[in-house]
């Protein structure tokens, strides 16, 4: 009998090095620790043993049965440890999907003006934020002290060239282009524009734009009234209306603000269109030949059309919008909408 202990215990040494899983660590118990396991097998043999051999026979077979539950008490522990690392991971669970960003609906305009441009022949250009009053002012015939200058309140650069800014509108940009092209010119340009105004629920410090510019001979107003017309019915569809009104900009001759019919009330007249019924949506004109000479252009030779979108405008008309702040309050309930 006390061989047949001893026996056990080697056996259950060297299955105890075996044991690397919650399986194995089961099979053991099964094999050793349960009612009908072998240990117990021993204990009923214990019957057989004669009576003064009892108590030392007893002793080991006990000492065994500690043994072999220590062993299994010291892999379940590491099993247990396993187990709750397994408990956080649930693969019954859908997969979630990674969360990717959308383009911000003035983003998605931007493109949208691009595309619709691209087909009709226009490239895409584009310049830096910070100008000088040359660009910004001077070269699109504002005089100096032309009354146009504080129709766009003015972020100065501290600088010691004095004449930095941030450019007030795209048009700047248009300098640029018959600066360093000849033409023909057919471009548009996107780009950030800043003024110093009141933040309200129309009018923000800092916003997109849109320029267009057209240079080649004989380019005629008609020209530039169909331009606008085709991109507005691409833009928002065939059933809105159109009109131009005469105004003014210093650097377009004649000059014409478009309007469209307000996406809100459908021309009724609401809140959002002042009750006119009519939305501006861009400002536009022939150059003034003062500008072609200032961008180098021979003005006997050549005319053109310009126009300036103002983006986030039409991002409220494209998102039905009605309060522009809510376009960068950057809160996500908003943006995901689009
Ligand atoms: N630059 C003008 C503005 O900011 C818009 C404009 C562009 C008008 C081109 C005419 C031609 O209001």
């Amino acid at each position: 009998m006390l061989e047949n202990i001893k026996e056990l215990k080697k056996q259950i040494e060297n299955i105890a090095k075996t044991i690397d899983s919650e399986i194995k660590a089961e099979e053991f118990k099964l094999e050793y620790l349960v009612k009908k396991g072998k240990i117990q097998k021993l204990f009923d043999d214990l019957k057989s043993v004669v009576p003064a051999d009892k108590p030392i026979v007893g002793k080991v077979l006990n000492e065994l049965r500690k043994f072999a539950e220590q062993v299994y008490a010291d892999v379940s522990e590491k099993y247990k440890k396993s187990k709750s690392d397994i408990a956080l991971i649930d693969l019954t669970l859908p997969g979630r999907s990674t969360w990717t960003g959308t383009y911000h609906p003035v983003m998605q305009n931007i493109d949208e003006f691009v595309e619709i441009f691209k087909s009709m022949g226009f490239t895409v250009a584009e310049s830096a934020d910070i100008e000088d009053d040359f660009h910004n002012f001077d070269a699109l015939n504002f005089a100096k002290d032309h009354p146009a200058r504080d129709m766009q309140d003015t972020f100065f650069v501290e600088h010691e060239r004095n004449d930095l800014l941030l450019r007030t509108h795209t048009s700047p940009v248009q300098i640029r282009l018959m600066q360093s092209q000849t033409p023909p010119i057919r471009s548009i340009m996107p780009g950030r524009v800043y003024r110093n105004e009141a933040i309200s629920a129309r009018s923000l410090a800092e916003f997109h734009q849109i320029e267009g510019l057209y240079i080649d001979k004989n380019v005629t107003f008609a020209e530039l009234k169909a331009t606008m017309i085709s991109f507005a019915k691409r833009m928002y569809g065939t059933d809105s209306k159109f009109r131009f009104r005469p105004s003014y900009f210093p650097f377009t001759e004649p000059s014409a603000e478009v309007d469209i019919t307000c996406y809100l009330c459908g021309g009724s007249g609401c809140r959002v269109c002042k009750h006119s019924g009519w939305l501006e949506i861009a400002g536009c004109g022939m150059v003034h030949p003062n500008v072609l000479k200032a961008g180098g252009i021979e003005p006997d030779e050549y005319t053109g059309y310009a126009f300036g979108f103002g983006i986030e405008r039409v991002t409220m008309l494209t998102t039905g919008i009605d309060d522009i702040r809510l376009l960068y309050d950057n809160d996500i309930r908003v943006l995901q909408q689009f």
